[in-house]
């Protein structure tokens, strides 16, 4: 059977993807950069679920990351038919705090490691009897988020290429979904260095990752286009929507600054 790959699959929202995807029977390949983490991971589903889990650790800012993902599942025949580009993560706060180098490790690894996955791994996708493509981006990605500015814009990213590459794929046998996950409860505030106010907020409307990652796999496998997780989520994204830019911004700038 083919292969699953996960990224940013040694915690959070793609380890839940994971286990989800073991428990239907598909095997792994798990990616992310601590090996110690991934290496628990694979054999806690190998245990639980006997499934086939290899993984490799691969910091996905650096220049050639999606190659050295490739290349690896070329030299060991590893055929992939789910992609799941899951890997991301925010900085928040005033955009002068991060350096330039800083924003850019994080745009590579949201954006430019994410489409060159998609790129390298879709001709072995389109061979497959059924191919999909996950791609995790954000509710950040309905609208600027002062304070988490780069971030937000990088997520309105994902949602547009998937809508896009999900049109050119239309009459294949590959489909692309989006999920739009609200506040989860992972280590993304920890990581984006979120302030109390933002983890307040963020608490009150938490999804745990088992719901966000049991959302996601349903929606691909229905092939669905683009799913914000949870009501509340959904409902902000009508009101972002609805409501002028100019306040929106001004309600989102207040948690972040
Ligand atoms: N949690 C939320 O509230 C929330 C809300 C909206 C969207 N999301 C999105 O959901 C996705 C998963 O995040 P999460 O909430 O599960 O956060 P998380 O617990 O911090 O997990 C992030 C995953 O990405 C991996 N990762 C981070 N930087 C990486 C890099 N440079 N190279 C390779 N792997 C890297 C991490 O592994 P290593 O640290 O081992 O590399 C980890 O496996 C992200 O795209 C995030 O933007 C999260």
């Amino acid at each position: 059977m083919p292969f699953a790959l996960i990224t940013g699959a040694s915690k959070g929202i793609g380890k839940a993807i994971a286990e989800s995807l073991a428990s239907r029977g598909y095997d792994l390949l798990l990616i992310a950069r601590s090996s110690g983490l991934l290496e628990r991971v694979a054999a806690e589903i190998h245990t639980a679920t006997q499934r086939n889990c290899q993984w490799l650790a691969v910091d996905l800012s650096g220049d050639q990351a999606a190659e050295t993902v490739f290349d690896w599942c070329q030299n060991n025949q590893f055929t992939v038919s789910v992609l799941v580009n899951n890997a991301g993560y925010g900085l928040s706060g005033p955009f002068e705090k991060y350096s330039a180098q800083e924003h850019a490790d994080m745009l590579h690894v949201n954006i430019i490691s994410l489409t060159k996955l998609t790129r390298l791994f879709l001709p072995g996708l389109l061979r497959q009897p059924a191919g999909y493509i996950l791609n995790i981006a954000s509710s950040a990605s309905y609208q600027a988020v002062p304070y988490l500015s780069a971030y937000a814009a990088s997520k309105s990213y994902v949602l547009s290429f998937s809508r896009g590459l999900r049109q050119e794929l239309k009459t294949t046998t590959v489909s692309v979904t989006c999920i739009s996950p609200g506040p989860t409860d992972t280590d993304f505030v920890n990581r984006a260095k979120v302030g109390a106010k933002g983890i307040k907020a963020a608490e009150r409307f938490n999804m745990s990752p088992r719901v966000v990652a049991h959302i996601s796999v349903e929606s691909m496998f229905r092939r669905r286009p683009e799913v914000i997780t949870g009501g509340m989520n959904k409902l902000s994204a009508f009101f972002a929507w609805l409501m002028p830019k100019s306040l929106v911004e001004n309600v989102a700038k207040k948690l972040y600054d």
